[in-house]
């Protein structure tokens, strides 16, 4: 007799923005662009902005997790494990997952932090899944955090229109039936890295006046190179998941995908022969929260889902790194 492999399955989902709202009229005021131009590249009108001293990603976690287990009615203590995913943590140790683990009342927990960027989540759902699957973990907590206003230059145009603070965090639990995670694949190139990068604040390079004066502090990205390989790759490798699990696009119910930059979402969609209506969007909302999108979406989208949906999860980020999940909806709202 053989036995059915556990899985792993979302049994809540919850977000949080911040409330101050950074619009593309505002924008404006600060730098040489216009809402046209924004919107027209990028999809994006307005961002959330985390505001305040002494307020970092550990912030916008503890919301998600408190809301999360206020809203599943889940005792912290009965938390196994937290991992966040993030690259803006409130520090480089202790680990962001510490801070919230401490701050909700998850006392039984341990937890670490992923750093995947813009993949971060699904490689932190990924991640959590195999101690929901191995059997040992009955609890896992997986969140998708960054406060991207902490390293983004408000002089310089060319980031500060895409990236907004915020997160979402979900609950694993071991699936009663067939639904859950199904399969991921998780894909990396460090050759990459030098096009989408923070340069300075790591070992490589500790922080000093010259790296201040540089501004080296904040995001680097080549954005128009990212942007081929998001596309390129974001599109393969959501066809390849689906390949991979002989799924037509008829049984796709939905696509949450990274939210970056509407048109690769569109080339992604399109190569999965899905219809807009298929396809998950709040990027006019938030921007780019990096490992926050995917579980916003999750959360903005949550009544819209029923048990057994098909939902392919795409990211393509920094590092670079890019990934695809395959879920089946596990609950009814
Ligand atoms: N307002 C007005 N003009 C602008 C702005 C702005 N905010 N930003 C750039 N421009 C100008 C440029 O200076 C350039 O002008 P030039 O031709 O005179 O030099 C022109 O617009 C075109 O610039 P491009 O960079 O070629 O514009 P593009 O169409 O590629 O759009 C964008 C830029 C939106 C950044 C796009 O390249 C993109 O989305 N890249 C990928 C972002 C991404 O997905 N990153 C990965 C995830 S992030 C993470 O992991 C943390």
């Amino acid at each position: 007799m053989t036995s059915k492999k556990l899985k792993a399955s979302i049994t809540g989902v919850h977000g949080y923005v911040p409330d101050y709202i950074l619009t593309n009229r505002e924008l404006e005021t600060l730098v040489d662009t216009t809402d046209e131009w924004i919107v027209t590249r990028t999809g994006i009108k307005e961002r959330r902005i985390l505001k305040g001293d002494m307020k970092g990603t550990s912030i916008l976690g503890v919301e998600c997790v408190k809301g999360l287990l206020n809203k599943t009615d889940t005792d912290p203590k009965e938390i196994d494990l937290i991992i966040c995913a993030t690259v803006t943590p409130d520090m480089l140790f202790p680990s962001t997952s510490n801070l919230i683990a401490d701050r909700v009342g998850a006392s039984n927990s341990y937890g670490f932090d992923i750093s995947a960027a813009c993949s971060g989540f699904i490689y932190a759902l990924a991640t959590g899944s195999q101690f929901i699957e191995a059997g040992t973990h009955k609890k896992v907590i997986v969140v998708g955090a960054d406060k991207m206003s902490s390293i983004i230059d408000y002089e310089e145009r060319k980031n500060c229109v895409l990236f907004g603070d915020g997160g979402g965090a979900v609950l694993l639990e071991p699936s009663e039936d067939e639904n859950g995670i199904q399969d991921y694949l998780l894909k990396s190139d460090g050759s990459g890295g030098d096009m989408l990068c923070l340069k300075a604040g790591g070992s490589l390079k500790p922080a000093s006046i010259e790296t201040i004066k540089n501004k080296e502090h904040y995001i680097y990205q080549e954005g128009s190179s990212v942007f081929k390989f998001a596309v390129t790759n974001m599109a393969d490798i959501s066809e390849e998941i689906m390949n991979n699990n002989n799924l037509s696009s008829d049984d796709v119910a939905y696509l949450v995908p990274h939210q970056a930059n509407k048109r690769i979402i569109d080339a992604t969609a399109k190569r999965m022969g899905i219809g807009p209506e298929k396809v998950l969007l709040n990027i006019e909302k938030y921007g780019n929260t990096t490992a926050g999108t995917i579980p916003l979406c999750l959360w903005d989208f949550e009544n819209k889902f029923k048990k057994g949906d098909n939902l392919i999860l795409a990211a393509f980020g920094g590092g670079f790194t890019w990934g695809s999940l395959y879920l089946k909806w596990s609950y009814n709202n």
